[in-house]
């Protein structure tokens, strides 16, 4: 495995380090770069926006900024996040919980689009729209009925807490005129995460074109925008197939150039623009042999990195030899035989890859976990046990920018 960086400036970081190391290494010209060819490819009718979730860390957004149509967000924290990073980005907002200080806070902070997840969301955001003056435009969320491809993780396509259901469509049509300050201009539907079948993922748009076709038909709507989510994979597999990217955007020219509809698309991808800038690089501090099984102990763990604990997957790792050993014994280590790499937590559940094979493993080498770039830092409960958070460096012009090493107790 290699990432697709240069490890050498985060390795000098490292050296100069007298702790255990823990470490996020983000890349934001690789990502800037990135981000360019993901929008390049997508034909121009299709908007990109970037769903912040995956990382929201203001070095990210404000490199992707020039990349993107807008950001999509999920809370009022996301929002100032937003704005801060860069204030003329436009701003999508989506949720099932939004509450009303969050929608004040967004009629507030001018945001150009909602999401509607229910009929009382509607509710809530005329009033208060209403009460602002302001005309809001909106998507309604919708929860398809229809089946949908394999994917990692399904919000849709089944019963779930997200959007409102295809079945309800109809009805939510019907009341909009009492709506006085809201305007309907699209849909959305974000169904699924981690598809890693372009195809597959073809069909899945194209169904969704044809139930809003079908919604426009029947009402008259003016389609300002069908937002078609994210959901694009990143094969975390050692060797595994990748999305393909070019293809898919190739066949979604073609449909868009042969279909009888003129409303751009939207897509607010997270995992699929930030996965591959970053890693996640760690010092092992333990080795030792329980009920005959190998295990390596790691500066972090899961209360850092939850990815692999939560997918039940073996994270793809890379192991970076240190030679330095002063301790006045052994260095215990492994050669050639299967350990799991877990962390410095208290459960069993700290386990960030199982039973794997390693060539050479040591107490005080560096295990770099790969494509942590999405949902590694920002999905994770940083203070379960109260540890030191790891340093989170950038790597920009050649130069690291330490914008954001933090140790807990000092953030
Ligand atoms: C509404 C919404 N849009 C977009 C995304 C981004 O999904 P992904 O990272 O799979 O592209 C998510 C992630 O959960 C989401 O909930």
């Amino acid at each position: 495995m290699t990432v697709p960086f240069s490890l050498t400036p985060l390795l000098q970081y490292i050296e100069q380090q007298h702790e255990p190391i823990c470490a996020y290494y983000y890349d934001l010209d690789y990502l800037a770069q990135r981000a360019r060819w993901i929008s390049e490819s997508l034909p121009q009718r299709v908007h990109f926006y970037y769903a912040i979730k995956a990382n929201s860390d203001t070095p990210v957004l404000t490199t992707l900024a020039p990349h993107v149509h807008g950001f999509e967000v999920a809370s009022l924290g996301e929002i100032h996040k937003a704005r801060q990073a860069s204030s003329g980005t436009p701003i999508a907002f989506g949720g099932p919980g939004k509450t009303q200080v969050e929608l004040q806070g967004a009629i507030e902070a001018d945001v150009e689009l909602y999401h509607v997840e229910s009929e009382l969301q509607l509710v809530r955001l005329n009033a208060l729209a209403t009460k602002s003056g302001k005309v809001v435009k909106v998507l309604l969320r919708v929860n398809p009925r229809f089946d949908l491809p394999d994917a990692t993780l399904q919000m849709a396509g089944k019963p779930t807490q997200f959007g409102i259901d295809q079945d309800r469509i109809c009805d939510v049509l019907d009341s909009l005129p009492a709506y006085s300050h809201i305007r309907c201009v699209g849909f959305h539907f974000h169904a699924l995460s981690n598809n890693l079948d372009a195809r597959s993922h073809l069909l899945l748009v194209q169904s969704y074109v044809e139930v809003a076709r079908s919604w426009q038909r029947a009402y008259g709507l003016n389609i300002e925008v069908l937002n078609i989510g994210g959901g694009i994979g990143i094969n975390y597999t050692p060797g595994g197939a990748q999305f393909d990217w070019p293809y898919y955007c190739q066949e979604v020219e073609r449909y868009l150039d042969s279909g009888d509809f003129d409303f751009p698309l939207a897509m607010e991808c997270g995992r699929f623009v930030t996965a591959t800038m970053g890693c996640y690089v760690t010092e092992v501090t333990d080795i030792k042999v329980n009920h005959g099984e190998n295990f390596a102990i790691l500066r972090g763990g899961n209360h850092h990195f939850r990815l692999p604990s939560s997918w039940q997957h073996n994270h793809p790792f890379q192991v970076v030899p240190v030679e330095q050993w002063s301790w006045p014994c052994p260095r215990p280590g492994v050669s050639q035989q299967e350990i799991t790499l877990c962390g410095e937590l208290c459960t069993p559940k700290d386990v960030l890859a199982k039973q794997v094979t390693v060539d050479q493993l040591r107490v005080g080498d560096l295990v770099l976990f790969d494509k942590a770039g999405a949902y590694g830092w920002h999905i994770s409960h940083h203070d379960f046990l109260s540890h030191p958070h790891p340093h989170r460096v950038y790597l920009h012009d050649n130069h690291l920018c330490q914008i954001d090493s933090v140790i807990a107790g000092t953030n």
